[in-house]
């Protein structure tokens, strides 16, 4: 099938070339002609495990392009995968959504399957319908195919999704979206394959980013209680989760949930709720929580260091939202490094992945380390922001050998207690016992 994909971002690249990989012929179609050009170069613009190999493999069925009129003219069906970023006022801004769908529109000249892959409020694909087919001769059918795909693991979760979830309205796009992803459905993929009607698709998206993102807010703040009362959240997940219907994932408690998803899209459906006179209390609080729990390392810190900090050394170690990407969208480490500029503070940072991202943000205002070890020298303290490999395989001994005061604040609980007991360091941890 000829397919086109609009926005070459997390959600649309690694759409386009998984479809490719999967025998389609496939468009990417995006405004940023950097970004095409690179692609045109067997580069990819983001950082995903496997993607740039999937893009060289299938080189024969991926075009990459900025003329959208010629691409979305040859397709079947035109898959909008572009961003949907939060408003100041907490909803999703659908300019590009729209923008993409107003140049579908004028480009065309036969009937389309327009599939919107980009989290959108309930009842956008029914409006964008409602637009695309005011004043046309042509037929446009609108498809809700909500993503659920995970940032680092981009390429594997769209192979091996745990749903793909099709809203529709009409037979003739069940049909064609069915074969669209009839190879993922078959055997070696075997992903389960669920049709509804479109605004109940839109909220499966909705609901299941707003209850993952409870349930770490959740276990932050029973993981802040635990550290009260003297209990040891590790223990405590653990013991949850052998109940199948708790199950043992998404129970790591942190500093907070971070990205591109969680918080916009917390904000948007506690956003609509409000709109529609109908708060969603849990999501509220979610919110809040996740707000405040980003600040913990940075305020244990200050009262163990009695307020003294101006001039003093930070290592942050780990920068993105997640190990495996170079993303740092509400990245918490964000918020705790211009914190601690605000305070007078020297930040170094390490993050091998992330780092240029870093410095578009902070450029010369903090020092960039390749390594660890130079990161932490003669610092007065290290924040882990990402539970990064290197971090994880880091010898502990080295925190008490190279820094100044070997203070360790674990927003991600990489170090085990044992092991830290026999290192001679000062270690907070989330939810566990403080050690000195
Ligand atoms: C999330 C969802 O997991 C995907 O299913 C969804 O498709 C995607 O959003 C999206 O809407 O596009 P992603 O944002 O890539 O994926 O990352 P996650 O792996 O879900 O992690 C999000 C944040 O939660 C990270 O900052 C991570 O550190 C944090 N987290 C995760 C915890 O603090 N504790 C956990 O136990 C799990």
């Amino acid at each position: 099938m000829k397919i086109a994909v609009a926005g070459v971002g997390y959600v649309g690249l690694v759409t386009a070339v998984c479809l490719a990989e999967v025998g389609h012929h496939v468009t990417c179609v995006d405004v940023d002609s950097k970004k095409i050009e690179l692609m045109k170069s067997g580069k990819s613009p983001i950082y995903e495990d496997g993607l740039e190999n999937l893009m060289n493999k299938n080189q024969e069925r991926l075009v990459y392009t900025t003329d959208y009129k010629k691409a979305y003219q040859n397709a079947n069906v035109i898959f909008v995968g572009v961003g949907t970023p939060e408003r100041v006022d907490g909803s999703a801004n659908l300019d590009y959504v729209y923008k993409v769908c107003e140049n579908i529109k004028e480009s065309v000249d036969d009937n389309k399957i327009v599939v919107i892959k980009s989290t959108v409020p309930i009842g956008t694909n029914d409006d964008i319908e409602k637009r695309l087919n005011e004043n046309s001769k042509i037929r446009f059918y609108v498809v809700s195919n909500p993503e659920f795909l995970a940032q680092g693991s981009a390429v594997h979760d769209t192979f091996y999704p745990s749903r793909i979830v099709v809203g529709v309205e009409d037979k003739y796009s069940e049909e064609i979206m069915r074969q669209v992803y009839q190879p993922l459905i078959e055997s070696p993929y075997n992903a389960p394959y669920l049709t509804m009607d479109r605004k109940s698709a839109e909220m499966v998206k909705y609901a299941s980013n707003d209850f993952l993102a409870l349930k770490i807010s959740y276990i932050n703040e029973i993981a802040n209680f635990c550290e009260k009362i003297g209990a040891d959240i590790t223990e405590v997940a653990k013991g949850m989760s052998y109940d199948s219907r708790i199950g043992n994932k998404f129970l790591d408690a942190g500093i907070g949930y971070g990205g591109s998803c969680f918080p916009k899209d917390t904000s948007a459906l506690h956003w609509l709720s409000q709109a529609m006179d109908c708060e969603l209390k849990t999501v509220a609080a979610t919110i809040e929580v996740n707000k405040l729990q980003r600040l913990k390392l940075f305020e244990r810190w200050r009262e163990d260091f009695g307020n003294n900090i101006k001039d003093k050394t930070v290592a942050v170690l780990g920068c993105a939202f997640k190990p495996g990407t170079d993303d740092l969208r509400e990245a918490p480490s964000i918020y705790n490094i211009e914190l601690l500029l605000n305070y007078g503070v020297k930040v170094n940072v390490f993050d091998p992945i992330a780092e240029k991202n870093v410095y578009l943000l902070f450029e010369d205002r903090i020092h960039y380390c390749s390594n660890i070890d130079e990161a932490i020298k003669g610092a007065d303290a290290a924040f882990i922001m990402t539970e990064l490999q290197e971090i994880v395989d880091y010898n502990l001994s080295y925190y008490k050998k190279l820094m100044k005061n070997p203070y360790i604040y674990d927003g991600r609980n990489c170090y085990s207690l044992e092991n830290v007991e026999k290192s001679d360091i000062h270690y907070y941890s989330i939810g566990r016992r403080c050690i000195k």
